[in-house]
């Protein structure tokens, strides 16, 4: 079989896999352990016109990993991102998205990765953007580094929700905080040895510091995390398959209209391992 290649999407984040289709994703014995490994080392991964269906993603994505059941069709292990709200019951909560994330924060411990497949795709916008968690955090300087080890951000889905709904009903607050809050390090160190800056929409504040500052600090760290060079913007055609590293990586969806056709049939792995 001829040996897989990327090529790099960016200087810091995600390469696109050339040389892999539907049946090599489900039938190469070596295809699941690449994948990872390649998953862990750059943090994104694109297969271009690969026009994978549901079952055959769902096949692939349990090659990598035990999946979560979000979706509520014939296949629960798909979920079906898009606006329109006769498709997904979630659709307006999707706004969030348009804001730096990572999945799963006020979870105990965040998904591993998801595979997004494109059925249709905006007409204008609708765009993913990546940026490298693990970057951010060499790029700190010695003194930030060491100042920065013992931070601790509080999580709440009220804080994401605020940026898209900043004046949101007594029943929409309500919901909101039914989610409790979680806190975790600023700075996660993986496994693997590896750290990386836990930024995300979630981050309502510093334990200890007061809103104010603590909005100002988290969101100058966000500003030089997603710095123009550091992000890699995929625009979607039909048919792609973009599978990222949930632990480390950011990532947002570009704003689109709310009547858009745009529909990505999503599968999300389980994550193993807290952030400590
Ligand atoms: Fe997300």
């Amino acid at each position: 079989m001829t040996p897989l290649t990327t090529e790099k999407l960016s200087p810091t984040v995600g390469v696109q896999v050339i040389g892999a289709d539907c049946e090599r994703l489900l039938s190469d014995a070596t295809m699941p352990g690449w994948c990872l490994d390649a998953l862990e080392a750059n943090g994104v991964l694109l297969f271009r016109d690969l026009h994978i269906d549901d079952p055959a993603q769902v096949a692939f994505s349990s090659r990598l990993g035990r999946l979560e059941m979000l979706g509520h069709g014939e296949h629960p292990e798909i979920f079906v991102v898009t606006l329109d709200p006769a498709k997904n019951r979630a659709a307006a909560y999707l706004r969030g998205t348009f804001d730096w994330h990572i999945d799963g924060m006020t979870e105990d411990i965040p998904i591993m990765a998801s595979l997004l497949s494109a059925r249709a795709v905006a007409e204008t916008g609708g765009e993913t953007e990546f940026a490298s968690a693990y970057a951010a955090y060499d790029d700190l300087s010695g003194d930030e580094k060491e100042r920065f080890a013992d931070v601790r951000v509080v999580h709440t889905f009220e804080a994401a929700q605020r940026l898209s709904n900043p004046d949101p009903s007594p029943d929409e607050l309500a919901m909101w905080r039914r989610r409790a809050p979680k806190v975790h390090p600023l700075v996660w160190t993986h496994v693997s040895g590896r750290r990386s800056l836990v930024l995300s929409a979630t981050a309502s504040h510093v334990e200890g510091m007061d809103l104010e500052a603590s909005r100002a600090f988290l969101g100058e760290l966000l500003i030089r995390a997603t710095a123009p060079e550091r992000v890699y913007r995929h625009t979607w055609q039909v048919g792609d398959l973009v599978i990222w590293d949930n632990r480390g990586v950011l990532h947002r969806a570009c704003p689109y209209r709310a009547d858009s056709s745009r529909e990505m049939h999503r599968t999300t792995l389980y994550g193993d391992e807290p952030i400590r």
